[in-house]
């Protein structure tokens, strides 16, 4: 199959969006941007679509996709319920980074949901996700646009990197701006719940709703809890190389990492190492990359996944990576890490 490149990084090509429109519309698969990773879009209400973006990405059919629409009014189609706490968080965060479960409609095929009652819906805010939105019919089921295990996408390239001559069409809309996945919120539940952190935090989430949990099965890497989120419990965003994250006071972290980096190589290995602006020219063994600074937390979640993917691309035998408790996000950063890492952690 040839993948169409369209390029929407200056602003919205309407005769392509025009055509990536008419390819959801018939069954096709377009990759596109939204605000928080790349997505692999499919009809939603189409079950042939959505096996078909199981079998791009290689992905188990058992792990649900989000439905991804373009206004409120579109939401009373494929859900059974509207609770009035969704109201409210659709009034305060949507269009936005939260996808909300609610319980579905039938006119959400079961291939869409993973065979579960519920659907997971999103209004994202990227403006070239919206208007593809519209252009397909209003409905797009849409995973990360990633190779499943691999780390989500944050540039088009990652895409063509993992599914070039698999799907129709990859719309280029630049790097993006949040770079991990949604929050999702179950609604379902009698107390609302936490199924992945995101961008928008508990703490947001309680302004608005009052009590909310987050799911126990996130916070353990005991087996015996199950994330409620079929997807949360694959190891996601896995590099190729063992990651390993260094935990503890500033300079004792520095410290450590620097002498296993020193290690690694005395071995003849090569280490990665994921550092911040505030130390990254400290170290003098590996290859340094530096996420962004600790105090604008949003450079770190926008550039973790793509060194990750670098890591990747460089070979390098091991990955040693700073934690990153930061106030807003650093719960749904570390919640992606530690899953990369398979929670292999070094207190120091
Ligand atoms: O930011 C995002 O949410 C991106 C962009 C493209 O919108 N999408 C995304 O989709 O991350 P995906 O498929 O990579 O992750 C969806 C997660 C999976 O963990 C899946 O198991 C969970 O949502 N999920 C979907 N429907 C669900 C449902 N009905 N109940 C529980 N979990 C659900
Ligand atoms: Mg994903």
């Amino acid at each position: 199959m040839n993948t169409i490149r369209a390029d929407m990084t200056k602003s919205i090509d309407p005769d392509l969006m025009v055509l990536a429109g008419s390819i959801i519309r018939s069954g096709g698969l377009v990759a596109f941007p939204t605000e928080t990773v790349y997505g692999l879009g499919g009809n939603a209400l189409d079950p042939e679509a959505s096996r078909r973006i199981y079998a791009a990405k290689g992905r188990p059919s058992d792990n649900p996709l989000i439905v991804h629409i373009a206004d409120l009014g579109s939401l009373s189609r494929i859900v059974s319920r509207i609770p009035d706490s969704a109201l409210a968080l659709a009034d305060a965060f949507w269009p936005g980074p939260l996808t909300m479960i609610l319980p579905r409609s039938s006119e959400v095929p079961s291939e869409t949901t993973g065979g579960l009652d519920t659907v997971a819906v999103r209004m994202p805010s990227h403006p070239v996700a919206l208007e593809l939105i519209r252009k397909s019919g209003g409905y797009i089921a849409a995973p990360s646009a990633n190779t499943s295990g691999r780390p989500s996408p944050t540039r088009a390239q990652h895409v063509y990197d993992d599914l070039n001559g698999r799907i129709d069409m990859i719309i280029d809309g630049g790097p993006v701006g949040i770079g991990i996945e949604s929050t999702i919120i179950d609604l379902t539940e009698e107390v609302p719940m936490v199924l992945r952190p995101g961008f928008i935090s508990i703490d947001m989430l309680r302004a608005v709703v009052g009590e909310v949990r987050m799911d126990p099965g996130l916070r353990a890497d005991d087996p015996s809890f199950r994330p409620k989120a079929p997807g949360m419990k694959y190891r996601h965003y896995a590099p190729k190389a063992s990651l390993i994250i260094v935990e503890g006071e500033e300079n004792a972290v520095r410290a450590r990492i620097e002498e296993l980096a020193r290690e690694a190589e005395e071995n003849g290995g090569l280490a990665g190492i994921i550092a911040t602006d505030e130390d990254a020219s400290s170290y003098t063994h590996g290859i340094v990359r530096s996420a962004g600074t600790r105090s604008d937390e949003i450079t770190i979640s926008r550039t973790l996944f793509g060194i990750l993917r670098e890591f990747d691309d460089l070979h390098v035998s091991v990955i040693y990576s700073e934690a990153f408790d930061t106030p807003q996000l650093g719960t749904a950063i570390m919640n992606r890490l530690l899953k990369a890492a398979g929670h292999q952690v070094i207190l120091v």
